[in-house]
């Protein structure tokens, strides 16, 4: 069987960004492939956190997974850190990867811009998301966007590794969609929609209350043309009200720009915000009905089952680079 991974930061709040560009796509996965779904709290670690807030937010993250119906019996959902060889064969990986492809990497540029006490942590990031995937054989990476940079790096790391120390680790693709691999913040359309960002209103939180998505939605920020049409450049904020529609209502943009032009962008904002406060109740029904001891149980199952297959992935590496008898 195929096998398919990938991880969620426990950072910040889990937006509707991060579940229609990646995470809806575990769930449609979860049948036809063994798939694994990580907690990645160690690349949280790459920017300074509370360790209080880390906690609950990790815990948190795996509930969403359980309330967006990820099936733990078909599927491992488990925490990085739980997993000893994600960290070993990080530093593995950072033995053969060069400072110069780390350099070049945008997230780095982007998260370091400007600040003068940048974690090492926060520069080798890639490396530790390339153990994690190659760790398990993995086929396919369901991400965003914004992910495929540092997917590439991890093929190059793989396809380094197989050259010099001969065939190991397979060579993963990227499964990045179509439409809705990047969804905008709603108040600064130009950007994406970010966990970090402090300004709030751009972003809709999974577990926001419903009063919070119809505020949020009315107020997006569009042009003060009056047609409808798909142009992300030239109309990036009702591009994105498009998009958002056309993911979750799986209808096409151009059948849904069709509809609504001549009649305004209030109303595609109100039945946008209505198909939006639907999409997040049937998550939060369940998320709410999960019990701490239940998420935890299904992380510790999780992690033996994920353990058991890194580790002989990493005595296999440590083997060919020479570091085992
Ligand atoms: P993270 O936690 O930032 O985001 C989780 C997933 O959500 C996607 N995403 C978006 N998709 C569409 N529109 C957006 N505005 C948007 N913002 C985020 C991300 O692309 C991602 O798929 N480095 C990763 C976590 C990671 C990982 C891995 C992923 C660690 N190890 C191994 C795959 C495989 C990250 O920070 O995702």
């Amino acid at each position: 069987m195929t096998r398919v991974f990938s991880g969620v930061q426990p950072t910040g709040d889990i937006h509707i960004g991060n579940y229609l560009g990646a995470m809806k796509h575990f769930v449609d996965l979860q049948d036809a492939h063994e798939c694994f779904f990580c907690v990645v709290d160690l690349h949280a670690l790459t920017i300074p956190q509370d360790p209080d807030v880390l906690r609950r937010k990790t815990i948190e993250v795996a509930g969403i997974y359980l309330a967006i119906g990820l099936n733990p019996t078909k599927t491992t959902l488990f925490v990085q850190s739980h997993v000893p060889a994600h960290s070993e064969l990080s530093w593995l990986l950072e033995c053969i990867t060069y400072f110069g492809e780390l350099s070049r990497m945008t997230q780095f540029k982007d998260k370091s811009a400007g600040k003068e006490n940048v974690s090492v942590g926060l520069f080798t990031y890639p490396d530790l998301m390339a153990a994690d995937i190659l760790l398990y054989d993995t086929n396919y990476v369901p991400v965003g966007a914004d992910q495929k940079q540092h997917l590439e790096l991890t093929r190059d790391i793989a396809q380094r590794f197989n050259n010099r120390f001969g065939e190991t680790f397979v060579v993963p693709e990227p499964l990045i969609s179509e439409v809705g691999a990047r969804i905008m913040s709603l108040s600064d359309p130009e950007k994406k929609m970010s966990k970090s960002a402090e300004d709030e209103v751009g972003r809709i939180n999974l577990l926001d209350t419903p009063e919070i998505v119809k505020k949020k939605i009315m107020r997006a920020v569009t042009d003060s043309e009056n047609s409808i049409y798909y142009d992300p450049d030239k109309k990036p904020g009702l591009s994105n009200l498009l998009t958002l529609m056309s993911v979750q209502t799986g209808r096409s943009i151009e059948e849904i720009a069709a509809d609504y032009d001549g009649k305004g962008y209030g109303l595609l904002k109100k039945d946008l915000a209505e198909v939006t406060v639907n999409t997040l109740k049937e998550i939060q029904d369940k998320y709410y009905g999960l019990s701490q001891d239940e998420i935890k149980r299904v992380l510790s199952d999780g992690a033996a089952r994920a353990e058991t297959i890194a580790t002989k992935t990493l005595q296999k590496v440590q083997q060919k680079m020479g570091l085992r008898y």
